[in-house]
């Protein structure tokens, strides 16, 4: 059974693809500062083992620190193998996600996003580890770009979380690059993940208001919040409203385990930047609608300004990870509006 670090498990793409990873019978060690998650995700799935498995309070095991810590990551890796199980890959989820937050703070993003990820590099490589995937966005790509976004459209962040994803990257190609003997780095660049486990026990969970238009979505379905507000009605699409990739969070969890295995498999390029989309557009109102039907019910919403920097089309080219990962979504916009559904009803106040 190998090791895989999870960091940043807790969170919302963490703990899902521990689900995954758990599936593939993984050892898993997470690591996280829950600064924007609760342990109660990991407890949950502790408690409900969803596999049924004897062994699971031995195959997760979770540590609370700071990628920041280099001593803190240096006891991790060291707890590890002095039980013998050494970690093998890493799969890095932990940062700071708000592209809002990270105009406001962009010390703080750049210190986490970029220097924490560089310590944890450093950690690695002292211990002799050096097969990583990386949590990047479809953020980095230039909003002059016209979809589908291929890995190799032009890129262009423009806000300070966007950057710190793209000097992450950059910095990643140019250790490959140096130390090519030694890395197997995958970049995955997300685009809208959304929904929830079809079980509705794991979802997303946001501590704050959310900035993304699905859990927002699912707040004004429970009466969280009382509608939706979206932003323009007179984009070049359609029916006027902006278009996204929204990809099930459980289709993008299982696109981790095939970047591990394409590592595992000896990974013929040994840095390699890959979408994680599904290449379907869908509006807001379609999503609006979709989730109306697909469950039941009715959503109260109104329109407003456009949002600063946003973008009418944004969808992925995703032919890249078909042949190179031989992964592909299998799940649709109906999956997702009844899955993120169904956590919100049985969660309304999260874990
Ligand atoms: P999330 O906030 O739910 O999960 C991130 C986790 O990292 C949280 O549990 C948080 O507590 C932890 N964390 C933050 N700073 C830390 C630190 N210094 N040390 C240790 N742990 C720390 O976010 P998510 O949606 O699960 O996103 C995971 C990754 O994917 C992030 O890197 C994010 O930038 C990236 N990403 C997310 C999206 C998206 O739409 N959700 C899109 C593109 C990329
Ligand atoms: N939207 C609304 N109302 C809301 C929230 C969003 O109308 O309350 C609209 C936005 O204008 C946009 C669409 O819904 O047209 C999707 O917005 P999200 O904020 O959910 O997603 P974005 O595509 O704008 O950004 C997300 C993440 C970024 C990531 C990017 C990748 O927030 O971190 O996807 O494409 F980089």
């Amino acid at each position: 059974m190998d090791t895989v670090l999870v960091t940043g498990g807790a969170g919302f793409i963490g703990i899902h693809t521990v689900i995954a990873l758990l599936e593939k019978k993984y050892r898993i060690l997470i690591i996280d500062s829950l600064i924007n998650s609760s342990k109660k995700s990991i407890e949950r799935l502790i408690s409900k083992n969803l596999l049924k498995k004897e062994s699971i309070n031995s195959q997760i095991i979770f540590i609370n620190g700071d990628i920041r810590d280099v001593n803190f990551l240096r006891s991790v890796f060291k707890k590890a193998s002095k039980s013998g199980h050494i970690i093998k890959y890493v799969l890095h989820f932990a940062g700071l996600k708000s592209i809002s937050d990270s105009i406001l703070f962009p010390d703080e993003y750049w210190e986490v996003n970029v220097i924490g990820t560089k310590r944890l590099l450093k950690v690695m490589k002292e211990n002799n580890c050096h097969n990583f995937v990386f949590s990047s966005s479809a953020t980095v790509y230039s909003l002059d770009e016209k979809s589908p976004l291929k890995e190799n459209s032009s890129l262009s962040p423009n806000n300070q979380y966007g950057y710190t994803k793209l000097a992450v990257e950059k910095f990643l190609e140019g250790l490959v690059h140096d130390q090519e003997r030694f890395w197997r780095i995958v970049c995955l660049r997300y685009f809208n993940p959304i929904g929830a486990h079809p079980s509705g026990d794991f979802g997303e969970s946001p501590l704050n208001t959310p900035n993304n238009l699905f859990p927002y979505l699912c707040q004004v379905a429970s009466k969280k919040r009382k509608k939706l507000y979206i932003f323009g009605q007179n984009w070049p699409t359609s029916d006027g409203t902006c278009i996204r990739d929204y990809i099930h969070i459980m289709d993008l969890a299982e696109g981790h385990i095939a970047a591990i295995d394409y590592i595992k498999s000896g990974a013929k390029e040994p840095f390699l930047i890959i979408n994680l989309g599904t290449g379907l557009g869908t509006s807001v109102l379609e999503l609006v609608k979709t989730f109306e039907n697909v469950n039941n019910l009715r959503i109260d919403y109104e329109f407003i300004e456009r949002r600063e920097k946003d973008k009418a089309i944004v969808y992925a080219d995703p032919n890249f990870a078909k042949r190179i990962l031989n992964w592909e979504a299998k799940r649709n916009i109906f999956d997702m509006c009844k899955d993120g559904w169904n956590w919100q009803k049985k969660n309304p106040d999260g874990y």
